[in-house]
């Protein structure tokens, strides 16, 4: 384990009542966060601005977007860039999800741009991948998910692809309450360092965070994240409860 990094997707749950709600319910519980812990948030993008307010000045948890454009400004009706982004404080940005390569067509040249328009601003990517059963159940999967990252990560300097965040996630796993065991998980976040690691050096390989995503619960986190290579989680639905979202940030050894 090189970090420790637990992050809500929130994805496009929770009117803003609710959401703020939320937000109260994990403010009081900070204290018992465990504050070697990288803890991240990604509420949906009307919410950032209000949230970024509440939580200037807070260490204990940052603010990561759950979508960007690759651009800073200009006429792109209805995107959000990191410029922007990072003019609230946000910190982090998940790019790739699964959700959005399968239902806006992101393809691998995009989610370049769009990882090097973070960077660019100062915010971290947290990159995802990972493969649908019917790949799974083919044996190609260890190819399929290194060509993601490959094709969209690979072109990055050493210095850049230190700072990024890689988040497996099986697609399978995703929603389902099927969750990889955590030697499934082990062995794609273990491959996934070392190829970093044959492309790049094991230094850099070190840096990354790479992160589990897909059915991660209170009741699994432990187990998964007592694997080598898997540094956290990214965490769906039960980052929409304080109480499950505090189990699983804590439940490092
Ligand atoms: P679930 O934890 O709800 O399976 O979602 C995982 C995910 O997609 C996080 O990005």
């Amino acid at each position: 384990m090189t970090r420790k990094i637990v992050a809500g997707n929130w994805k496009m749950n929770l009117n803003y009542s609710e959401a703020k709600t939320l937000l109260k319910d994990l403010m009081a519980q900070k204290e018992q966060f465990n504050a070697d812990v990288e803890l991240i948030i990604c509420p949906p993008a009307p919410y950032l601005s209000a949230f970024a307010e509440v939580l200037k000045d807070q260490e204990w948890v940052q603010l990561g977007s759950q979508n960007n454009f690759f651009l800073d400004h200009g006429a792109y009706t209805g995107e959000v860039s990191p410029t922007q982004l990072k003019s609230l404080g946000v910190k982090y940005g998940i790019v790739g999800h699964s959700e959005r390569r399968d239902n806006f067509n992101e393809d691998y040249s995009m989610l370049s741009k769009k990882v090097k328009a973070l960077l660019k601003n100062d915010i971290t990517p947290i990159f995802c991948c990972g493969e649908q059963l019917q790949v799974r159940d083919s044996n190609v999967y260890k190819e399929f998910i290194m060509k993601q990252i490959h094709d969209s990560l690979f072109k990055l300097k050493p210095e850049e692809i230190s700072k990024i965040i890689i988040a497996y996630e099986p697609i399978w796993a995703i929603g389902t309450g099927k969750t990889a065991s955590s030697e499934q998980a082990q062995e794609i976040h273990h491959l996934i360092r070392s190829r970093i690691a044959s492309q790049y050096d094991e230094k850099v390989a070190n840096k990354v965070g790479i992160l589990y995503g897909g059915s991660c619960n209170a009741e699994n986190a432990k187990e998964l994240f007592s694997q080598a290579d898997i540094d956290g989680g990214l965490i769906g639905g039960a980052s929409l409860k304080a109480d499950s979202f505090l189990t699983i940030a804590n439940a490092f050894e």
